[in-house]
């Protein structure tokens, strides 16, 4: 798919900053979100006001960024890119959704305002956050994502096996044993890589799938993003205990509260902090093939090590 006719042309100047980089993602695929989240209508009406409720809070829009750029490497089309960073965006917010109920992490806050739960009801929460999960393959499946139904299909069973059993959920199957074992390094690598790692994956795999790039490229954006997603998801553990709701829209403290084990429990915060440091490296190195178009991927390396929300 060489043709641009689409915005991402824009989305990939190459002499912006990864800030506005960022930013020029999550405004693109809001709009595309906007368009593809059912208005309210009808007596059902409210799961729809829950949807978009936990949808357009505010999130850092970081998977969709991660689809725009892998897609930026095969000079995918923006439409495709768009639509398909749209359904690992509400994914992830189904998942989130679902994390904050009280059965799960009983959280109050989310993106600096009260969780779905809160704001509607514990029912109704569920049923959006299943909804989310839902059209995320509706929108997949549609023929506006590519027109290659070999295409849709691969995305469709590749986001299902990152989201599923031995995916994401599998991860936070993990997670809710975290509290009351005593985990090593092993199983926390493991429970990241499952419940943060794996949605990441996806995000960095959809470019080459859209770009029908081949395995050997789905391969080397796997590895980066498993790397990454590991980054990542230190630096969420370590700003549960030393950042503020302030600043990253949700509780803090959590995690030692529910006496969940984390890289940060079992070897500090200095020591976690070089531990990402040192997969950050690892991430860079699987990039080494692509030249200045991975620069936004590179660039997110120490933004995430840095970050504070
Ligand atoms: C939070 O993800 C959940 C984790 C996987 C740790 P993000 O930090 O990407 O949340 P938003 O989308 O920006 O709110
Ligand atoms: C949530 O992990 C991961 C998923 C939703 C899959 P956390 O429980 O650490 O995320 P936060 O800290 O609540 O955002
Ligand atoms: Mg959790
Ligand atoms: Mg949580
Ligand atoms: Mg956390």
């Amino acid at each position: 798919m060489n043709s641009s006719k689409g915005g991402l042309r824009q989305l990939h100047n190459e002499s912006r900053s990864l800030s506005d980089a960022l930013g020029d993602a999550a405004q693109a695929v809001e709009q595309m979100l906007e368009r593809l989240l059912p208005k309210p209508h009808g007596l059902h009406g409210r799961v729809h006001e829950a949807m978009r409720y936990a949808t357009f809070a505010g999130g850092k829009r970081l998977r969709p960024f991660l689809v725009i750029e892998s897609a930026r490497l095969f000079n995918v089309n923006a439409i495709p890119a768009l639509r398909t960073a749209a359904a690992i965006e509400v994914l992830h917010t189904y998942s989130l959704v679902h994390d904050d109920l009280p059965c799960m992490d009983d959280d109050d806050l989310r993106r600096g305002r009260p969780t779905a739960h809160i704001a509607f009801d514990e029912a109704t929460a569920v049923l959006a956050g299943d909804a989310l999960l839902t059209i995320a393959f509706e929108i997949l499946a549609h023929e506006e994502t590519h027109p290659s139904a070999e295409v849709r299909c691969r995305l469709v069973s590749r986001l299902a096996e990152a989201a599923g059993s031995n995916g994401m959920i599998g991860g936070q199957m993990i997670d809710m044993r975290a509290a009351d074992s005593r985990f090593g390094q092993d199983e926390i690598v493991l429970l990241q890589r499952l419940k943060t790692g794996q949605l990441f994956e996806f995000a960095c795999e959809a470019g080459a799938i859209l770009g029908q790039a081949g395995a050997e490229h789905q391969q080397r954006l796997r590895d980066y993003a498993r790397d990454m997603g590991l980054v990542f998801q230190i630096t969420d553990d370590l700003l549960d205990v030393t950042s503020t709701a302030e600043k990253t829209g949700k509780a803090v403290g959590k995690d030692q509260e529910h006496g969940k084990a984390t890289l940060v429990s079992i070897m500090g915060v200095d020591g976690a902090r070089a531990e990402a440091a040192r997969i950050a490296e690892r991430a860079a190195a699987s990039l080494k093939d692509y030249g200045p178009q991975a620069g936004s991927l590179r660039a997110l390396l120490p933004f995430l090590l840095a970050r504070e929300s």
